[in-house]
């Protein structure tokens, strides 16, 4: 049976940053799909750091605990901002080429919620990919990647991980044995039907924790992108926020703009209160588009967002996109420490898959790439203080009971609807009930360690995964029994306990103004 020293599932930014500073350690890292297939490679808007002249860590601190609404873990924001312009600057040491004006300058860009300029960007629009790629072209030396294996299960002695077992296309499983393992999976954007996130992203980490008894955190708390290109009733990609940060517009199909009347701080206000405007716009009949007229050098400085429009035969001269809220990022996960431990002995979890708490009830955006890079250091030089010791394979001991018959299993598509539907964007407490009834059909499923996955195909592995993603979703929605963040509850739409620098900000059904 092989042996190693930590074992990363995933292979996206966060999984890449711990294997990238782990060189002197044997490494295994995991993955699904191929590499490349991960939420890190489709970002697009960039990487925020305080790094211009007149910003700092503590303005970049303030937007990222008012976006959160004063749901953070201080302690971590204050460590994820701090190190940012560091961190920045080492990865350009290393050769990471961001984009930069004629005099090598930084180009920063600007998105929702964030009081200055400091997106930091590379490619254009194609920050992820080139980060991503430039990582795993650093570290596919020293680490042994291992493509198209699905991790099932982690091995098991009591509370103490000791590896992961897997399953490839041919049907095989395989066990890993570790003295470390770092779930790197990302989040579970696809229990949604309309999401910015792969087609992989199926929560299988998140499962995987939660079956081996790990406490999982904030799961209520789901991001949705205000502006996914939307054809034919169907989310297709990402429309970056940094196009309203060079000053495109949302309209209705009227022309009208109605940000200004929603929020002082009009198309780039937090994610949350724009998505649920563009929603509530949407479900009385509107269309909603980008008005994109005022970006003049729109095919240079998004490439990436005008190849995906053109693919979709959206023509970008013709000045407006078609857009509507998708899925985007979940702000709760496993629940680690300022190190990445979780509350199983030698299992790690970072990225989004993980919860640190540094994003809150709402992410700032660009926040993940720089997390996933933040805290994917501090995990690997945590681990490089840790020893080695192969865990006693006689002890391991997944206490794994069969299912007598194999029920059937509703398809993803059905999954998606309900959670669409009942654990969505605005959320009560009846829909949550039917979401939750709806789940418990397949209850057996959920439970913790009660079957073997082992005997399921890969589909069914996910379809296992994305119901117990979503059964924990809407259970932790129906306990939040307030608005906040990305979690929004129609029959608790008042929120009094929200400032923006010093002054009250008060939601009345969606709409947020500022208490003058
Ligand atoms: C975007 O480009 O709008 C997404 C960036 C992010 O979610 O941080």
């Amino acid at each position: 049976m092989p042996q190693t020293d930590v074992i990363i599932i995933g292979s996206g930014l966060a999984a890449l940053s711990v294997a990238y500073h782990l060189r002197h350690k044997h490494v295994k890292l995991i993955t699904k799909s191929t590499w490349s297939e991960s939420n890190s490679m489709l970002a697009q808007g960039g990487i925020a750091a305080a790094v211009a002249q007149n910003d700092s860590w503590k303005n970049h601190f303030e937007d990222t605990i008012t976006a959160g609404c004063d749901h953070n873990n201080v302690k971590n924001v204050k460590y994820l901002v701090q190190e940012g312009p560091t961190e920045l600057n080492e990865w350009i040491q290393r050769g990471v080429k961001f984009d930069c004006d004629q005099n090598g300058r930084l180009l920063l860009g600007k998105e929702g919620a964030h009081s200055h300029h400091r997106i930091i960007h590379a490619g254009g629009d194609a920050t992820g990919k080139e980060l991503t790629s430039f990582l795993f072209n650093q570290t596919k030396s020293y680490v042994q990647i291992i493509e198209n294996e699905i991790a099932i299960d982690l091995i098991m002695d009591q509370n103490q991980c000791q590896g992961v077992y897997t399953k490839n296309k041919q049907g095989e499983v395989k066990s890993y044995i570790s003295s470390h393992v770092i779930i790197a999976s990302g989040g579970c954007g696809a229990v949604y039907g309309q999401t910015s996130n792969a087609d992989v992203i199926t929560g299988d980490g998140i499962a995987m924790a939660f079956r081996a008894g790990a406490e999982l955190s904030d799961m209520e708390f789901v991001q949705f992108h205000p502006t996914m290109l939307y054809i034919s009733g169907k989310c297709v990609g990402l429309i970056s926020e940094a196009v309203r940060g060079e000053g495109a517009t949302l309209i209705t199909q009227n022309g009208d703009a109605f940000m200004h009347n929603i929020h002082y701080q009009g198309d780039l206000a937090p994610r949350d209160i724009v998505s649920r405007t563009i929603f509530e716009k949407m479900e009385k009949g509107n269309e909603v588009f980008l008005d994109i007229t005022a970006i003049k050098n729109f095919s240079t400085r998004f490439p990436t967002i005008s190849a995906l429009c053109k693919q979709n035969g959206i023509d970008i001269a013709s000045g407006k996109i078609p857009v509507a809220p998708g899925m985007h990022f979940l702000m709760g996960g496993i629940k680690t420490n300022e190190n990445g431990e979780t509350t199983i002995q030698n299992l790690f979890a970072v990225g989004e898959a993980a919860c640190t708490g540094v994003h809150g009830a709402n992410r700032l955006a660009s926040n993940s790439l720089l997390e996933g890079l933040v805290f994917g250091k501090r995990i690997a030089n945590y681990l490089s203080t840790l020893s080695n010791e192969q865990p006693d394979l006689r002890k391991e001991s997944n206490q794994i009971k069969q299912l007598k018959e194999k029920p059937d299993l509703p398809t993803k598509k059905q999954i998606q609807e309900i959670m669409t539907t009942y654990v969505g964007i605005l959320r009560s407490k009846t829909g949550l009930l039917y979401a939750i009834n709806w789940f418990e059909k397949y209850r057996e499923y959920i439970s913790i360690q009660i079957f073997n996955v082992k005997d399921f195909t890969i589909n069914e592995i996910e379809i296992i995964n994305m119901l117990t993603n979503g059964w924990i979703i809407a259970m932790s929605a129906l306990k939040r029994t307030e608005s906040r963040g990305g979690h929004y509850r129609i029959d608790y739409p008042k929120r009094n306990d929200l400032t923006w620098q010093g002054k009250q900000v008060i939601i009345t059904n969606s709409e947020m103004v500022m208490e003058v």
